[in-house]
């Protein structure tokens, strides 16, 4: 049997984005802080990471936030950049203000253009992140796209083909699926996640992306009731649905 990590209190909660060390040892020695009902007044006291810890300990008569190895989705809005220090709001400025200050820092899981909306998975674990966009996974990106102009008839075999070449790259593109909605929208599952794919591709079929929107990554798909720019945490169920079989290649 694996042995429970632990960790000091006021490293725990240090690295959580609470507060500092020796603020967190006035926290502390005030009784703010309570395991299991009872206040814990040494900050070096050592704490068994359990995973039902996040209901146990309360700082402020709050439960705590998620531990490490935790991922979220965020409807994200238009306008927003997925960046940590670009001007202008971020991506990261949606998240509560102790999130920010989290180690391991919390990430975005690829990238969604400025002005693109729809699902963004955020994580502070790597291994995680590297599982979602590596190629190798195959994991399908579903994104619903306005066009400027009506779609003329052969962009369907030419996504699907496998030999879409996009200007300055060497590599042609997987496959990807087309599924037509309209003359002028369009649905578009992609395997691979480069730069400004999806605009690219449409670009590259004579035509011009006006409104992008990410809907699904894998089996997981932007709920309903998230409105843009709100957050929710992914339950284990969530995370199994991202590699759920039939959403890779073909699927
Ligand atoms: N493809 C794009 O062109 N933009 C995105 O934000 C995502 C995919």
């Amino acid at each position: 049997m694996t042995k429970t990590p632990t960790s000091r209190l006021d490293k725990l909660l240090a690295n959580l984005g609470y507060a500092s060390r020796r603020e967190i040892q006035s926290l502390a020695a005030n009784g703010r802080i309570r395991l299991d009902g009872v206040p814990v007044p040494k900050a070096d006291t050592r704490i068994a990471l359990t995973p039902d810890l996040e209901e146990r300990l309360v700082v402020d008569d709050e439960a705590l936030d998620p531990l490490p190895g935790f991922a979220l989705m965020l409807n994200k809005p238009l306008g927003v950049t997925c960046s940590r220090k670009e001007a202008g709001p971020l991506v990261y400025d949606l998240l509560p203000a102790r999130w920010r200050r989290r180690d391991p820092a919390l990430s975005t899981v690829g990238r969604l253009d400025k002005e693109t909306s729809g699902l963004l998975l955020m994580t502070d674990d790597g291994a995680l992140l590297h599982r979602i966009i590596s190629p190798k996974r195959h994991v399908a990106k579903r994104y619903r796209a306005k066009l400027a102009r009506p779609m003329t008839g052969g962009e369907a075999e030419l996504f699907a083909s496998g030999t879409l070449m996009l200007e300055g790259e060497e590599k042609p593109l997987a496959p990807a699926e087309l599924e037509i909605v309209g003359p002028q929208e369009a649905i578009l599952k992609v395997h691979e996640g480069r730069y400004h794919q999806v605009r690219r591709m449409f670009a590259a079929a004579g035509n011009h992306v006006e409104a992008l929107h990410r809907e699904s990554i894998g089996g997981l798909a932007l709920p309903a009731d998230l409105p843009p720019g709100e957050i929710r945490r992914l339950t284990d169920a969530d995370l199994a649905a991202i590699f759920e079989a039939g959403n890779g290649h073909g699927g």
